[in-house]
């Protein structure tokens, strides 16, 4: 019997709703193919339903996410609620409520695609970047004090655990073991670099570092250890991208460098992740934000969102669908589209999700 997979659905705010429709076009594609079934049930958290309820995601959407095998998102952001109040809400809530302990972000470059940086081609940019994504200056450990008066005081405090760092540690090193360049054809190695700032944050850093190599001699002799402050590594993204393998690090320097990594494999249309509870419910989504004024226009790349789609397909072991939909994309980029950007792909949105889909089906 075919399996069938209950996926949830939040489209979200902004162009969300456009380019989520275009990666469940061809989450179906790929399960027709592939003869499995999606069971897609849709919410609607996001600023119009904030607007409208003064809700963001309450405890019962939560209980509710929880039932499912995995997410798919759209985006979160709309112009007329405060910075943080959707973001805090909704995104970080599922992330945190759902334990989503690893944010998972490919950076690559497909053929076709244009990276600003010059003479640098998909071989050179192809990494994975394995975000810390409950810890760090995201716990909202702080506060103030004095607030409003001239001596008000802000403290916001980066925060982990020995548990936190470690359980994100051994994801980091069993995916360098099976995805790493060596692993992958791609090299004689396969390489975990931790990102860090062990010179300036001594004490985060440093249990970072010390759980690395522990971890590494104990469990992972074979893979191979590399370190770099972040600054420097937003250094060599730019000028030596193909140093890189498999980069651990913490969230808040995850969230940055990440960004960089989404410009050098082409820009926000390409770029997505996962956010992964390797023992419970992941959430998948474009990386790139609700990009309002392109909103309802038909003009905003949906690749981002489609490849967070094919991440959502590995994670729940459909390798083959998940292979074959990044081998679409790759087609899409090579032969088809202009350019990456919002308007100037050649093609709708609805069109660029047709030929992925057809390609997929072929
Ligand atoms: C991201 C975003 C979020 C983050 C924001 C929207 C809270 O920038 O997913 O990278 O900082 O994690
Ligand atoms: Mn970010």
């Amino acid at each position: 019997m075919a399996k069938t997979y209950k996926i949830a659905v939040m489209p979200g705010d902004g162009t969300g709703p456009e380019v989520t429709a275009e990666a469940v076009k061809v989450l179906k594609a790929a399960a027709g193919k592939f003869n499995f079934k999606v069971d897609l049930t849709n919410f609607d958290f996001g600023g119009e339903r904030y607007k409208r309820t003064g809700e963001t995601l309450p405890d019962s959407g939560v209980e509710e996410l929880r039932k499912f095998d995995a997410i798919l998102l759209g985006a979160i952001g709309h112009p007329d609620v405060a910075p943080g109040i959707l973001e805090k809400g909704i995104l970080l809530k599922a992330r945190f409520e759902l334990d989503q302990y690893i944010n998972l972000r490919p950076v690559k470059l497909y053929p076709g695609v244009a990276t600003p940086l010059k003479d640098k081609g998909p071989d050179d940019i192809n990494f994975a970047v394995i975000r810390e994504n409950t810890g760090d200056l995201y716990t909202g450990t702080g506060g103030f004090t004095m607030k409003g008066t001239p001596h008000e005081v802000a403290v916001q405090s980066a925060v982990y655990s020995r548990f936190q760092v470690d359980r994100c540690l051994k994801y980091a090193f069993e995916y360098a073991r099976k995805f790493g360049k060596k692993a992958t054809g791609r090299g004689e190695h396969n390489t975990l670099a931790l990102c860090g700032k062990t010179n300036v944050l001594t004490y985060i850093y440093d249990l970072w570092e010390r759980a690395f190599h522990e971890m590494g001699q104990k469990d992972y002799p074979d893979i191979k250890r590399e370190y770099y402050h972040v600054d420097a590594t937003c250094m060599w993204f730019v000028k030596n991208p193909e140093w890189f393998d498999v980069i651990v690090t913490g969230n808040l320097f995850g969230d940055i460098i990440t960004d960089l990594g989404a410009m050098i494999q082409g820009g926000m249309g390409i770029a997505a992740g996962g956010n992964l509870n390797p023992e419970g419910v992941s959430m998948f989504e474009p990386i790139g934000g609700s990009a309002p004024k392109y909103t309802g226009k038909g003009v905003i790349n949906p690749l981002a969102a489609i490849c967070a789609a094919q991440m959502l397909l590995a994670s729940l072991g459909e390798e083959k669908a998940a292979d074959v939909i990044e081998k679409a994309v790759m087609f899409t980029t090579a032969n088809k589209l202009k350019s990456l950007a919002a308007g100037k792909m050649g093609f709708s949105t609805s069109q660029v999700g047709d030929i992925v889909a057809e390609k997929v089906a072929e």
